[in-house]
């Protein structure tokens, strides 16, 4: 095991919108030859490795010195050093992109009965016909545009005109403009009913299957690092007060500090009585679990209370 925890670095994680967030960041330090492999990526694309989780890193990277046919560590330095397309495919390699249409279809089929969340009935009361959603981590739009197609299915059954704003960020801007086209392969949307597969797509000549357009324009895309500083929601929501926020399957690349950071950011940014749902085998992190209310345990689904 050639990674050792051996220095403490107080970092100061600072939100424009004035709160202070002080986060000890402990400096997973690795040694030796892996250690140079994450300094090169630090220097040249500014690669923020302290944020993740050393063991993901750690086998990402020994992966990818497979891959390459480098073989050893210290022959994937040199080829990182003189490769200029290297470091972004180990960049690429630890950014795992996966997802499917109603991946977990047992949590949409769930949040599709908890609809609408609190927060929107009562705005709705109010005569506030906007429903506000933030897909976090949203690779090529899999997870957006069905949240996007379960509430036109919704809103048609319940006889409802909503103004449906829907964001989708990720900080990854390749498997955002996929998503912007829409166009998926077929093992995207096995998890999917066979009649929502024929209402809300098209397959094309090459068998990939096309987004209808009513529900690529329910999404917005953006890009937005989740582990920005400088604000606490993607800029072009303008504010949060979200009913619905998913980031499924992002928190575990993350190391425990950071996942307190960026579940700081959803929590912040989710309206009084708002959903939030997780990936599987996500949890709230323990100082956040009493200021939400567990919807469904295996669905992963939480109000937020407090
Ligand atoms: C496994 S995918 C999850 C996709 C989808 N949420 C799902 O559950 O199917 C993880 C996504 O998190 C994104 N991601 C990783 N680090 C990020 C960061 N710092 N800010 C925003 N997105 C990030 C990756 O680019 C990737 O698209």
């Amino acid at each position: 095991m050639f990674l050792i925890i051996n220095r403490l670095t107080d970092r100061y994680l600072h939100f424009r919108w004035g709160l202070h967030v002080i986060v000890q960041v402990k400096n997973s330090m690795f040694e030796g030859e892996y250690a140079e492999i994450l300094n090169i990526l630090k220097d040249e694309r500014n690669f923020d490795f302290y944020a993740y989780n050393p063991g993901m890193l750690e086998r990402r990277i020994q992966n990818r010195i497979i891959r390459s046919g480098a073989n050893s560590p210290k022959n994937y330095i040199e080829l990182l050093k003189t490769d200029p397309a290297e470091p972004t495919h180990l960049i690429e390699n630890f950014m795992i992109n996966v997802s499917r249409f109603f991946r977990d279809p047992l949590s949409f089929e769930f949040l599709a009965k908890l609809l609408p969340p609190a927060s929107f009935s009562a705005k709705l009361k109010r005569g506030d016909r906007s429903f506000r959603i933030w897909s976090a981590g949203c690779s090529h739009g899999e997870e957006p545009y069905s949240v996007a197609i379960l509430l036109k299915e919704w809103m048609q059954h319940e006889k409802l005109a909503l103004n449906v704003e829907l964001f989708a960020t990720d900080y990854d801007a390749i498997a955002l403009a996929k998503a912007r086209l829409g166009v998926f392969p077929a093992d995207s949307i096995v998890d999917m009913k066979h009649g929502l597969v024929e209402r809300y797509f098209r397959q094309n000549a090459n068998g990939f299957f096309e987004v209808a357009p009513e529900i690529k324009a329910m999404v917005q895309f953006s890009e937005y690092d989740l582990l920005d500083h400088n604000s606490y929601v993607p800029s072009d929501s303008i504010f949060g007060e979200f009913d619905l926020v998913l980031c499924r399957n992002v928190l575990i690349y993350f190391n425990k500090e950071y996942q307190e950071f960026i579940f700081a950011k959803l929590h912040r940014a989710l309206a009084i009585q708002g959903m939030l749902v997780l990936g599987e085998s996500e949890i709230p992190v323990a100082q956040f679990g009493k200021k939400f209310r567990c919807e469904c345990e295996h669905c992963k689904i939480y109000e937020k209370e407090q």
